[in-house]
């Protein structure tokens, strides 16, 4: 039988061959040897290349995580082991998402934040070490949109999108970075957009699409600065989304252009974008750094 890793697979292979070897019953003899090799195929996995996505132990926290792509996130990392601090503007939101993992078995915490100030993002961290201990993950991904034309734009529209979208995202890293740097491991992974690469259209978005470029540019420079300490800093650039961001009534039209644009004719699922996390937070991704991973159903490619 080959070597098991997993203590409880160890204990298992002993129990089992224990009763083989004080067991006659032809049967019984039979069901023990099908076990065995359901606990080899266990232990194989429990060694192999999917183990290495395995979060036990450590710390997340998903900013926006009230609703759309970050819930998503904050399940799948709390799925593959993490605890996870679920951080947003709207605290009853935050609330219902911290239950839900809780009903899955998942520890959680629910914070009221707005990423758009900087004593907040610090805040928020601190409450994250005054339950958890720690912080191994920050998935910075609350955002807004407005749109309108450049030369309309308003300075309010302008201030507020980069106070929320580029600000906010800064201010997260940072306050995650001084906690992370110090044990010198950390796994920080931002929401940008396509909208960093492409313009979107026929909608007008001058402040959102510089926002999220910045934030691209910033993680590259920041996945440069920390990575020889221990910390990655990347980040995932989503192509259009079913979410509440994309899905009021008055977009119908638009959600059907923008589907047609996209070569896989159709939206992200939110469930589409969490494999990108999970790899920059997995040991797979231990020599990625600065990298903007784009998923956007082939949008960018045309
Ligand atoms: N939906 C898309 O098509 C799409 C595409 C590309 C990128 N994105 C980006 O993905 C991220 C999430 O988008 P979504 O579609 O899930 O959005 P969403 O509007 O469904 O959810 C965003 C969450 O962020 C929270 N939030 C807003 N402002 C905040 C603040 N100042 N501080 C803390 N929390 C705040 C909201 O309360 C909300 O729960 C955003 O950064 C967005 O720009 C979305």
């Amino acid at each position: 039988m080959a070597p098991v890793a997993d203590p409880s697979l160890e204990k298992l292979e002993a129990i089992i061959k224990e009763t083989l070897a004080s067991t006659s019953d032809p049967k019984l003899k039979e069901k023990l040897t099908r076990a065995q090799e359901l606990v080899n195929t266990a232990s194989i996995r429990s060694k192999g290349v999917l183990n290495k996505f395995a979060l036990d132990g450590q710390v997340a926290v998903v900013t926006g995580g009230g609703q759309g792509i970050g819930r998503s996130i904050a399940h799948a990392l709390g799925e593959a082991g993490a605890k996870v601090a679920i951080a947003d503007l709207d605290l009853s939101r935050a609330e219902t998402v911290a239950a839900e993992l809780e009903s899955k078995g998942i520890s959680s915490l629910a914070i009221k934040v707005d990423v758009s100030k900087k004593q907040e993002c610090e805040e928020m961290v601190q409450k994250i070490l005054s339950k958890f201990g720690d912080l191994h993950i920050g998935v910075n991904n609350a955002g807004i949109v407005m749109n309108s034309d450049s030369e309309d734009t308003s300075e309010r529209e302008w201030t507020t999108t980069m106070a929320v979208n580029l600000n906010g995202a800064f201010y997260c890293c940072q306050a995650e970075a001084k906690h992370m740097l110090k044990k010198g491991y950390g796994r920080i992974i931002n929401t940008a957009s396509m909208s960093a690469i492409v313009v979107n259209h026929p909608q007008k978005q001058v402040a959102y699409n510089a926002s999220k470029a910045a934030v691209v540019q910033m993680t590259r420079t920041l996945g440069t600065e920390w990575c020889d300490r221990g910390v990655t800093v990347n980040s995932i650039s989503p192509g259009y989304t079913d979410t509440e961001l994309t899905r009021a009534e008055k977009l119908v039209t638009l959600r059907n252009m923008w589907s047609n644009d996209t070569p896989m004719k159709r939206l992200a699922d939110v469930e589409d974008l969490v494999g990108g996390v999970l790899y920059f937070t997995s040991q797979l991704a231990n020599f990625t750094t600065g990298f903007n991973l784009v998923m956007d159903g082939g949008f960018t490619c045309w």
